[in-house]
Formats: structure tokens, sequence, C-alpha cells
């Protein structure tokens, strides 16, 4: 038998989602955020699952070359743009899109003999002051993009930093610079992520940029997925490959920091940090054993976790153990560990054997 862990991806659930960004921004087209292998979900098989999706934004060239050679003929944009010159000559090859954030970047594009007319996105930083052109160097960071020539179409977007919190107004302060840094200059423009697009209308514009959302993982502080209506894509699940009789005071797995308090059944179940599951989730996290919540007792080690189940005296070996997904919400599991659910999301691996349904 090969090891169980699996991550089962619903490419139904993802199209599901993707109706709802098309819901909530009916007159935006989507460039749907693909980046860090699809959230983890399998960059091509979530790329050949969104038909409707009008570009692609990625991280890398790797990426963005991938979902070329995979046949993709949409706009694919470099969220971060070029790293250095060598790039340059995939860019073009690849006709892919640039975001272009910092003046060093156009100093590159200068030295060189014009190529393929690019398509760039001007990267605004409106607050979030981490990538971006300074709303007052924007019309010199346009002006050199005209002298160069080799400049297709230029776009205009920024990054959202607290979208996520719709009591804040930060938010209401990124869209009043984006306006005002904008103001009379031609080409469409992108503000949106996920958060944005869903609870600040005002950020919807020409084009919408959603990730989290798309894989069934909430954006918004205070609302569940399941509140807004999107599907869990990734059930992660494994197995029960032990299920075995401790007595009270036996301690359980590396540091031996679990006790058991009374006679019980333990199971291991095969999943660790070595597959992406997060070796900080404390103990009580839970997991469903056979559809019912069970905690986690112990170190997480790399290749398996420990369960209590002493509410599941009848569990055996190879019953079913889902981490998150169907049932139990990448956005639970991720808070109890302390940290959010793209993190938990991208970091399963290729260890995990990856099983797509529609
Ligand atoms: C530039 C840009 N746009 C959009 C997104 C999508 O954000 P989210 O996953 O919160 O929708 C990201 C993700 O980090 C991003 O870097």
């Amino acid at each position: 038998m090969t090891r169980p862990a699996r991550a089962r991806i619903d490419l139904a659930a993802l199209q599901h989602n993707f109706h709802c960004v098309e819901q909530a921004a009916p007159g935006s087209r989507v460039m749907a955020i693909v980046k860090a292998n699809g959230y983890g979900h399998g960059l091509v098989d979530v790329a050949r699952a969104l038909p409707a999706a009008d570009a692609f934004g990625v991280a890398t060239l790797d990426e963005a070359i991938s979902l070329r050679e995979a046949g993709f003929d949409r706009r694919i944009v470099l969220l971060e743009g070029f790293f250095g010159v060598d790039d340059l000559p995939l860019v073009g090859g690849y006709r892919l899109d640039v975001v272009l954030h910092h003046a060093s970047q156009i100093e590159l594009l200068e030295k060189l003999p014009p190529g393929r007319a690019l398509d760039v996105w001007l990267k605004i930083d409106t607050g979030m002051n981490r990538l971006g052109f300074a709303p007052p160097d924007v019309p010199a960071a346009i002006d050199r993009l005209a002298r160069l020539g080799g400049i297709g179409s230029l776009r205009l977007m920024s990054h959202l930093a607290c979208a996520d919190d719709p009591d804040r107004d930060y938010t209401s302060r990124q869209l009043e610079h984006f306006t005002e840094a904008t103001r009379g200059l031609q080409g469409e423009r992108s503000l949106a992520n996920s958060a944005g697009l869903l609870a600040w209308p005002g950020t919807r514009m020409d084009w919408v940029r959603p990730g989290i959302m798309l894989y069934g993982g909430s954006p918004l502080l205070d609302k569940t997925a399941a509140e807004l209506g999107l599907w869990p894509v990734m059930t992660l699940a494994t197995r029960l490959i032990a299920v075995n009789r401790h007595q009270a005071g036996d301690a359980v797995g590396y540091g031996g920091e679990w006790v058991c308090p009374e006679a019980m059944n333990v199971g291991v179940a095969a999943i660790g940090y070595g597959d992406g599951y997060p070796r900080h989730a404390p103990g009580g996290m839970p997991v469903l054993v056979n559809g019912e919540r069970a905690p986690i007792i112990g170190r997480v080690s790399m290749d398996m976790i420990c369960i209590d189940l002493r509410s599941q005296p009848d569990a055996r070996i190879g019953d079913e153990v889902v981490l998150w997904g169907e049932g139990l919400p990448v956005d639970e599991v991720a808070a109890q560990a302390g940290t959010i659910a793209y993190e938990i999301l991208c970091s399963v691996n290729n260890r995990v054997y990856f099983d797509y349904t529609e």
C-alpha cells in the first residue's frame, strides 16, 4: 500500500469560487492569482479549471513558463516583474506581462536595445509600503517608459494592505491615493485582491486579482468562508496507520510532553511537517477521524501525528483522518496553528499524492 497522505482537489469547488468572484465583480476582468503552485493546489491543474479567467498572476518566471508551455494563451502577469536583465529574453519570448514597481527596472530596460513590446502593469505604492512607485514618481516613470518606445499596453495597479479588516478605513485611504495618483492617466486599473473585491466595492475597477477566495479560504477577518458562500477546494487527508492502547502516565511523542491521563487509545496518522502539516499545530488541534472531530496530542513529527481517540473507541487502522478541507475549515486549522490559510495551503508538498476531481 502506498503512503495514504492525499490532497483531494475539488475543481468544481474552484469553479464555484470563481463564479463567486464573477458575481461580486461583474464588471471586472479577472486575473486569477495562481502563484506558489496555485496556492499549493497545483499550478497547471488550477489554471486548466479556470477557462473564464482573463489572466493569471504568478510570482516567478518558472511559473509563467510552465503555464505557457502547458498551452495557455492568455495574459500571464509576473507580479514582481523581472529580477534581472537575464530574465528579459524569456519575458519577451514567452509573451509575459510584467509588473514594474521600481525605477531600477526601467533603468535595465533603458540599457537594452528595444525588443518585443512589453505589456506593463505599473505598480503604485498607495500605502502597503512594500513595492511600488510613490505617487509623486508615477508621471516621471510613465514618461521614461514612453521614451523607451518598446512598451505595448500600460496598466496601473496597486495592492491593498488591510482590506481583510472591514473596520479599518485604511483601504478607503488607499483607494483615495490610487484615484489621486492615477487621475488623468491612460490605462486600465487594478486594485482589488479577494478581500477588496468582496468587501470594498470601490476597489473593483477594470481588473480584480483574487487569490485565496478561489481556493475556498476566507479573505475577511469577520466572516468565515462558509458565510461568504465559498467552498473548500483542498481536502488534506490521510489514514490511521496504528491504533495503540496506552496506560495512564504514558508520554506520547517527541519530548514526552503529552501524558495520557488515563488508559486510552492513541491513533497514529501518516502526515507530518515533512508533508507541509504545520509543526506548530498545538495539542488539541482538531482533525476528523471518520468524520468526527478528535484532537491531536503531542508534537507533530516529520511524518506522523498522534490523535486522542478517547471519543472514538472503534477507530481502527486504515480509517480516514482529515486534516482540513471538507468538514474542517482550513482557516480554523490555520488560526489554531498561529498562521493563515495561505501559508498552510502553500506548504503542502509533493510527498502528498494529489487527486483531482471535477
Ligand atoms: C499583487 C497581488 N495581487 C493579488 C493577490 C491575491 O491576494 P488574495 O489571495 O488575498 O486574494 C496577491 C497575493 O498575495 C498579490 O500579491
